[in-house]
């Protein structure tokens, strides 16, 4: 993609990120109207649908010729990622959201060709965005982001997973997974894949690991982890499957050595 016109999508695309988290932020009191989808605890409100409803009809009127993956389905229907692609979850967290009225954050990832060229994660009650062009480095506001320490030990790390890794699972002996949690220094779970994300890129937790994620849960933080030296990948090490969900490691080169031969022990 052209410089450019990276830079111009990308300053657009923060403008309508502020924006529409300003948006958020001034109607957090407001009566919601929540629905649930998958099951009882899968949630969603007229501000998520509000909110990717808003991106889609900017992104419609100025670039005409993009394409759209959003998580409530105003976006198109793809089956590749050819051309420039937006990936938008309007709010990842949203139990967070609805419960909490925080830890929830805003996350556009543009894609061109297959490649993620911009990341946009924004905390929007905390007012704070994390954001990343490839090759240009990662940044928390205006701050850029140190690169990735690459010799955090196994057991140093603080990963970021949920408590479903310690049931019985479909992908990892729920034993191997009692011993990962006691192994590691620590484990954190925030609630919002996207700020896991952006807290790897920030270096306040070493590794995010989990079973499923959709492609607008990871889309932006793949390019900020990028942009600090840090890898995605499945749990296998294997490559990431844009268009569907996969399961996901996020951290450093080393510590993704270390942590898929962990998992191979108990991998199902
Ligand atoms: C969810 C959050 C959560 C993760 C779930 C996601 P949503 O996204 O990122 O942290 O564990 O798998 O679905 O539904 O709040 O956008
Ligand atoms: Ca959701
Ligand atoms: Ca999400
Ligand atoms: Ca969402």
């Amino acid at each position: 993609m052209n410089t450019d016109v990276r830079n111009a999508i990308y300053n657009q695309a923060k403008e309508w990120v502020l924006e529409a988290g300003k948006n958020i932020r001034t109607k957090i009191d407001d009566p919601l109207v929540i629905d649930t989808k998958s099951n009882p605890n899968d949630l969603v409100t007229t501000m998520d649908k509000e909110t990717e409803a808003y991106f889609v009809e900017k992104i419609n009127q100025n670039y005409p010729e993009h394409f759209i993956i959003g998580e409530e389905g105003y976006g198109d229907k793809l089956t590749a990622l050819d051309g420039t692609v937006w990936i938008i979850d309007p709010i990842d967290g949203t139990m967070n959201f609805v419960h909490q009225k925080r830890n929830f954050a805003i996350s556009v990832g543009i894609y061109h060709d297959g490649i993620g060229e911009i990341g946009l994660i924004y905390d929007v009650m905390a007012d704070i965005l994390y954001h990343a062009k490839r090759t240009e480095g990662a940044y928390k506001n205006e701050n850029k982001l140190a690169p990735l320490k690459q010799n955090v030990k196994f057991d140093e790390a603080i990963i970021g997973l949920n408590h479903f890794w310690l049931c019985d699972n479909r992908l990892v002996d729920e034993k191997v997974m009692q011993q990962f949690v006691r192994n590691i220094r620590g484990s954190r779970t925030y609630g919002s894949a996207a700020l896991e994300f952006a807290y790897v890129a920030e270096g306040i937790v070493n590794g995010y690991l989990t079973m499923s994620l959709a492609p607008w849960d990871i889309a932006a933080g793949i390019v900020i982890v990028n942009e600090v030296g840090g890898v995605t990948t499945d749990i296998d090490g294997a490559k990431l499957n844009m268009l569907a969900k996969n399961s996901v490691l996020t951290c450093n080169p080393n510590l993704q050595q270390d942590i898929i031969m962990y998992l191979k022990k108990g991998r199902k």
